[in-house]
């Protein structure tokens, strides 16, 4: 993927430190991180930011992997230390916005795997699959699709990164649920390549990252999250945590989106994709809650609280982007940025 547009000066000073033009000032940027001021998972130029040092470790970008000198920017100290005040900004942020879920949490059960449940129940934010089952135009449906890309087509990616992370039966069931959603043994059914195929069938750019420059921050800071939490081994509760709250509210919602798909008359390759969530994560969502929820915080006790915490984190990011979306649709807007990028800095 290329480089992204810039949104403001830390992800100026990111995106040019990456294409070689500038050295990375970062006493300056790190300084405007913390100085930064409104909602931090609002604020497009830090999430982009963030979200570009991220993907150093997935992908990466055609502009880096071509340069021979200067350091690895994958582990360029600079680099890293900017990306440190970046987490430290969203993580602060994450902790507040999930107090309250966490404290309610860890005041019902005992029993790991019934409090997922019970989190993902008391969820009660905007239904965004209910909209695209009953109202959503095709365009409107198709946008969603759109913030989705950033995580569908690399899709089960990030927790990838807690395997080694997490020990004996937790680790063999995590593997179990990811092995399914690369394919289980066959390429062309991995849930990123079955997801764009959808995309190809609906007209859309299936490459990684073709979208960055349209989603807004919220969309960023939903992938950011989920960065934060699986790129760091102390934090790997709450990776866990946020795996199993997808399974636990992909199921019913995926069947949502498949009666939207026909009801729009839209792409039998996308539909296949939801559908084939629907009875998968039935099963997920038993093993992640059960054998690798349960089994873990079993083994390591002192992570339980953390667990509540991702899980809150993964059900109050998903609630923002819904609210986002759908407060643009019923104000007769697109979702996407280019009908607010006056602001476009680049
Ligand atoms: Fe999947
Ligand atoms: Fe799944």
């Amino acid at each position: 993927m290329r480089l992204p547009r810039p949104r403001g000066p830390v992800s100026r000073g990111v995106v040019d430190a990456l294409r070689g033009d500038q050295d990375l000032d970062v006493a300056a940027l790190t300084a405007r991180v913390e100085a930064a001021r409104g909602d931090v998972l609002h604020d497009e130029d830090l999430q982009l930011a963030l979200w570009v040092c991220y993907e150093l470790h997935f992908d990466g970008f055609e502009e880096t992997d071509a340069r021979v000198a200067g350091p690895d920017p994958e582990w360029d100290p600079d680099l890293l230390r900017l990306r440190a005040a970046l987490e430290a900004r969203l993580e602060e942020r994450l902790r507040e916005l999930t107090r309250d879920d966490v404290e309610a949490a860890l005041a019902g059960s005992d029993d790991v795997a019934a409090r997922v449940f019970a989190q993902a129940e008391a969820a009660d934010g905007p239904s965004l699959g209910r909209f695209l089952q009953r109202e959503a135009t095709a365009e409107q449906f198709t946008e969603v699709l759109v913030h989705r890309s950033l995580y569908q087509l690399k899709e089960a990616d990030p927790h990838t990164f807690v395997l080694p992370r997490v020990p004996g039966r937790a680790k063999v069931a995590m593997a179990e649920v990811q092995f399914d959603e690369y394919g289980a043994g066959r390429p062309e059914r991995q849930h990123s390549t079955l997801f764009g195929d959808g995309m190809t069938e609906l007209g859309l750019d299936r490459r990684f990252g073709a979208y960055v420059d349209d989603v807004p921050a919220v969309t960023l800071a939903l992938n950011n999250a989920m960065g934060l939490l699986c790129l760091h081994r102390r934090l790997r509760g709450a990776a866990v945590g946020h795996l199993a709250a997808l399974e636990v509210t992909s199921s019913l919602p995926c069947r949502r989106y498949v009666q939207g798909l026909r009801r729009l008359d839209l792409s039998p390759a996308m539909v296949d994709y939801f559908d084939e969530h629907v009875e998968a994560d039935a099963v997920h969502e038993q093993v992640a809650t059960r054998d690798i929820c349960a089994a873990l915080v079993a083994e390591q006790p002192e992570l339980a609280e953390d667990l509540c915490f991702g899980v809150a984190v993964c059900l109050r990011m998903d609630e923002l982007l819904a609210g986002h979306v759908l407060d643009r649709f019923r104000a007769g807007r697109s979702s996407l940025r280019a009908d607010d990028v006056s602001e476009a800095v680049a």
